[in-house]
């Protein structure tokens, strides 16, 4: 532990923080969806320019890569990324830097993900002469929608000239009150797969279902079966979740239609499983379809693969967020299903993904991320943009 530059650190990010507030707020007002980010990313280059550090401009389009570097610059290298897009959701918060795009909204906290980061790359340039290294900052297009602008960054040279030894993300957690911060060593977020099945019968009218094949009878069949996946053949100690939210028969009462459309999800964390689940699941459905009569076109859109926070760099970054917020504002988070394009950094490099706390109830912000009212105690800014300053000066020190 360093108390000296813990102290200084801490004094750089509550001076900043009124204007990472600021950046926060204007990011938050000009939202942009993903892969559009275009003035986004010119506000960020601008910002670091007036930091005195040259940014690296379209990366994957709308990214952006920088380096800070501290004395002996070639000795390692560790990078910090931010994502920077926002959600099709029409705002609802009552505030003064609310969303003036009809429709989009920062629902996500990637806003702050990128204010932060702005505001750890001004604390890092400040004190560029006490730290080894070079800090590598990746602010990222797309994180919400597939692709991922995750993976076009590495596939345009993000993670390279100078490799990053290792990477870490942040992400705001509305269940965390503001002040904390969570860590999960090892597999900690699912790989997310999109599901679409289109169920082919012979339409007509309901009173006759002998002179049909009902695609509505099959397609209840299907969801029903499909759930044995779940519980019947995946190992029951490798997470694994199927949830159809989407089905469409365009029939009446009286109507049995020609075809049903169901849409879902496929979550776990294992990849070998995840290939054969999806073969089965193929092979179950058309089956059913085959056997009652009917056809089935079963496809699935590869999302993300699953996250795994490298061990022993988690660690490394738990006890050094110990040292900076205390052993009380420092918890252990739990495996969680949602899925985050950050994952395609783990399959890359050593990396760790946590999370910030932004939940204040005394304020009234408790609502979950993707919701219309989904909002942070921007105290947070100081106490992520800090934390991630000391997170990387701690693993450029520290002598693996
Ligand atoms: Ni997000």
């Amino acid at each position: 532990m360093n108390n000296a530059l813990i102290a200084r650190i801490k004094t750089l990010s509550a001076e900043f923080a009124p204007e990472i507030i600021q950046d926060r707020q204007h990011l938050h007002a000009n939202p942009e969806l993903s892969f559009k980010e275009y003035n986004t990313a010119k506000y960020v280059a601008q910002r670091l320019r007036s930091f005195g550090i040259e940014p690296q401009e379209g990366v994957a389009e709308t990214g952006l890569v920088a380096h800070i570097e501290g004395k002996n610059p070639s000795s390692k290298t560790v990078a910090l990324r931010a994502d920077m897009d926002a959600l099709p959701i029409k705002e609802e918060n009552d505030v003064p830097y609310k969303s003036k795009v009809d429709g989009v909204m920062h629902a996500c906290g990637h806003d702050v993900h990128t204010s932060s980061l702005l505001g750890t790359a001004k604390i890092l340039n400040k004190i560029r002469e006490e730290f080894e290294g070079t800090v590598k900052l990746i602010f990222q297009p797309g994180e919400e929608l597939i692709p991922g602008g995750a993976s076009l960054m590495i596939k345009d040279g993000a993670l390279e000239s100078p490799k990053a030894n290792n990477i870490f993300g942040q992400h705001v957690q509305p269940f965390l009150p503001v002040g904390k911060v969570g860590f999960r060593e090892g597999m900690y977020m699912a790989s997310a797969d999109e599901i679409y099945v289109t169920v082919k019968g012979k339409g007509g009218h309901g009173a006759m279902p002998d002179n049909n094949i009902d695609p509505v009878v099959i397609t209840a069949h299907i969801i029903v079966a499909l759930q044995q996946i779940v519980s019947r053949v995946a190992n029951p100690k490798t997470p694994t979740v199927l949830s159809f939210g989407k089905i469409i028969a365009q029939g009446a009462t009286n109507i049995i239609p020609n075809e049903v459309k169901l849409e879902g999800t496929f979550r776990t964390l294992d990849e070998k499983w995840r290939a054969t689940a999806h073969e089965k699941m193929k092979k179950m459905a058309e089956g059913i379809a085959e056997a009652m009569g009917g056809s089935c076109d079963f496809k699935i859109l590869n999302g993300y693969p699953f996250l795994k926070n490298e061990p022993q760099m988690t660690n490394r970054a738990k006890l050094a967020a110990i040292d900076f917020l205390g052993e009380e504002n420092v918890v252990d988070l739990d495996i969680w299903m949602a899925a985050e394009d950050f994952a395609y950094y783990t399959q890359s490099t050593d990396a760790c993904f946590y999370r910030l706390g932004v939940r204040n109830e005394a304020k009234g912000i408790v609502s979950s991320v993707h919701t219309p009212t989904f909002n942070i105690d921007e105290t947070s800014l100081e106490v992520g943009s800090g934390l991630m300053a000391w997170l990387a000066i701690n693993e450029l020190h520290s002598n693996v």
